[in-house]
């Protein structure tokens, strides 16, 4: 099985929690922003903040350049700083390309001023790498 892990990350949040799910599967998380060659993948994880209540366009316009002939199935790990938040423009930008989503996407709590303060936690780096050891096998 090929794995691929992928961030884009202002605060650090999602790079922790790719860099633990990475661990878990045993690649090297990748930063989108250093513009990573992702192809023939059966599982690629996009993790990412929500900020200003979406995904960042840079993640959008990386997403867009992607072969979705050479992805199987994309997982989406998404924290946002108020309530449970869904990265929706990554999931529609995968779904024009053809590149199957799987509709369970781990959520957790990030961090914006004073609200979700130590967010994403211990707790919820582990429960990130239980969402990929449930969606890997
Ligand atoms: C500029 C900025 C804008 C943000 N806007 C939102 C928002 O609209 N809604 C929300 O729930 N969280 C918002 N957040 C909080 C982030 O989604 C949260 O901290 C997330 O974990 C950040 O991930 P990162 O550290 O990987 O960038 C914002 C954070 C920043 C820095």
């Amino acid at each position: 099985m090929k794995n691929a892990v992928i961030y884009y990350s202002k605060l650090g949040h999602s790079k922790k929690i790719a860099q633990a799910i990475a661990n878990e599967l045993g690649v090297k998380a990748q930063d989108i922003r250093e513009n990573p060659e992702i192809k023939d993948m059966d599982q690629l994880y996009i993790v990412s903040g929500i900020y200003g209540g979406v995904s960042a366009p840079q993640l959008l316009e990386f997403l867009k350049t992607l072969d979705g002939q050479k992805i199987k199935r994309a997982y989406l790990l998404t924290s946002a700083g108020g309530k449970t938040t869904r990265a929706a423009k990554v999931r529609s930008v995968l779904t024009e390309l053809g590149i199957p989503v799987a509709e369970e996407e781990f959520t957790c709590q990030g961090a914006i001023f004073l609200f979700g303060m130590g967010h994403p936690n211990k707790a919820d780096i582990q429960n990130a790498i239980h969402f990929v050891q449930s969606v890997s096998q």
